[in-house]
């Protein structure tokens, strides 16, 4: 479930912060993206070099430190990340939020963080049973965030009681089960499409387009931790599929189209991220075509559009489509959700260098026949992916 997943995991002033390290280390290890966040307390017991050190990201600790002023730190933190996980969670910490208090750079983040939260306490035993404690611990499980509870045994204070925070092993193994995406698409089949296609001109050379694959190989990881079953049709790609996914690898827009058509009775859904060619050369050169001083005129057919062909068998399955384009995003977009006959389209404006083809991120419409569902700003594939996939999921019969 980790796999790709933005996790923040905020650090406040106990003991247990040095377990914190390793929990670090094992969510990387499991594939998440950890960014760290410290109060000031929490630096007197482990630094936050040793943090960064282990997560290849600066540690932020101050809310009036900004490196580029064209960046708001804590907000990007807040955006950027899927989880926020608060381990240790001191009381004085777990007050702070409980009362909405943003007064330092890890309570600021967390008061303009809206996903999901989860809380690990560290404490002494007294301080865990006392009313303040218990009041506040109840207003966050009524706010939403999920609560690991410390467990019985031997304290700092150097005596046995209830307050000591549950193992990293433990804290990752109950993520898992609490969290992986709430088992939204469990026991759905998903097809995702990534990559662009290669359309040949002869042995050693073809056409194509500047995509990646990031976009749908983020999708496919998305919904393996939603625990659906993927299949993920890739046009060529440098990047390594999901171990979980059946991976069918494709060439051209016609083996793309025929490996849908395959497996598309057998899906509940499919998303079609892929950057198709749009034409193919009128003829394929079996030898290598020779250079000469003329100018060289490739004569260019339409493909198939794949997702026309598959409105024509559709029947009860969810399909989306994505839209790249470089003007009037909306009214192109909506168009494409009508004549392909989709349920869902993702919108996104190809026209800017930070996102889009070959970027670590998008900026997209999610648009259904309905209209605008809503927008995002500049996020990474990852958390497109996620909120994609949660919009289906509220979409199709359970
Ligand atoms: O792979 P990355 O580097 O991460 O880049 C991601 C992306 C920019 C490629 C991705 O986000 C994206 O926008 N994919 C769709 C690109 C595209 O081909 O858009 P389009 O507007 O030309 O096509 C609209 C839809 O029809 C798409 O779902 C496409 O897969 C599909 N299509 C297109 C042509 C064709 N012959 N058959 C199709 O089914």
């Amino acid at each position: 479930m980790f796999n790709n997943l933005n996790v923040a995991l905020y650090v406040s002033g106990s003991i247990a912060a040095y377990k914190s390290l390793t929990l670090a280390r094992d969510l990387i290890k499991q594939g998440a993206n950890v960014r760290v966040i410290m109060t000031n307390s929490a630096q007197l017991f482990v630094t936050p070099l040793a943090f960064q050190t282990l997560t290849k990201n600066k540690v932020f600790t101050d809310i009036s430190e900004e490196p580029d002023e064209k960046e708001i730190t804590h907000i990007n933190i807040a955006k950027w990340s899927d989880i926020s996980l608060i381990a240790p969670a001191t009381a004085n910490f777990i007050s702070k939020i409980a009362n909405g208090i943003a007064d330092d750079a890890a309570s600021t983040t967390l008061l303009a963080t809206s996903g999901k939260k989860v809380l690990v306490p560290a404490m002494n035993d007294n301080m865990w049973n006392n009313p303040a404690t218990i009041r506040n611990i109840n207003t966050l499980k009524n706010d939403g965030i999920i609560i690991f509870s410390p467990t019985k045994g031997y304290l700092a204070e150097g005596y046995s009681g209830k307050g000591r925070m549950i193992e990293p092993e433990l804290i990752i193994e109950k993520m898992e089960s609490k969290l992986s995406n709430n088992h939204l698409l469990e026991g759905k089949r998903v097809i995702v499409t990534a990559g662009g296609t290669r359309e040949s001109i002869d042995p050693v050379r073809y056409i194509s387009n500047n995509s990646s694959g990031k976009m749908g190989y983020a999708i496919a990881d998305a919904a393996i931790n939603a625990g659906a079953d993927v299949t993920l049709i890739s046009a060529p790609s440098k990047l390594n599929a999901n171990y979980k996914a059946r991976l069918i690898s494709v060439n051209s827009s016609a083996d793309m189209e025929n490996a849908i058509k395959d497996n598309f009775y057998q899906s509940d859904i499919l998303i079609m991220a892929a950057a198709v060619s749009d034409y193919k050369p009128v003829s394929y050169s079996d030898q290598k075509i020779k250079k000469n001083d003329d100018n060289l005129v490739i004569k260019l057919s339409r493909t198939n559009d794949i997702l026309k062909e598959i409105a024509k068998i559709k029947s009860d399955q969810f399909v989306v489509g994505f839209a790249a384009e470089t003007q009037n995003l909306i009214e192109n977009a909506k168009s494409k959700l009508q004549h392909k006959n989709l349920d869902m389209l993702v919108a996104n404006d190809v026209s800017g260098d930070k996102v889009g083809f070959n970027s670590d991120n998008n900026k997209v419409y999610f648009i259904d026949n309905n209209g605008i569902i809503s927008q995002t700003g500049i996020e990474s594939k990852q958390k497109i992916s996620n909120d994609l996939i949660k919009l289906i999921s509220e979409r199709i019969d359970k």
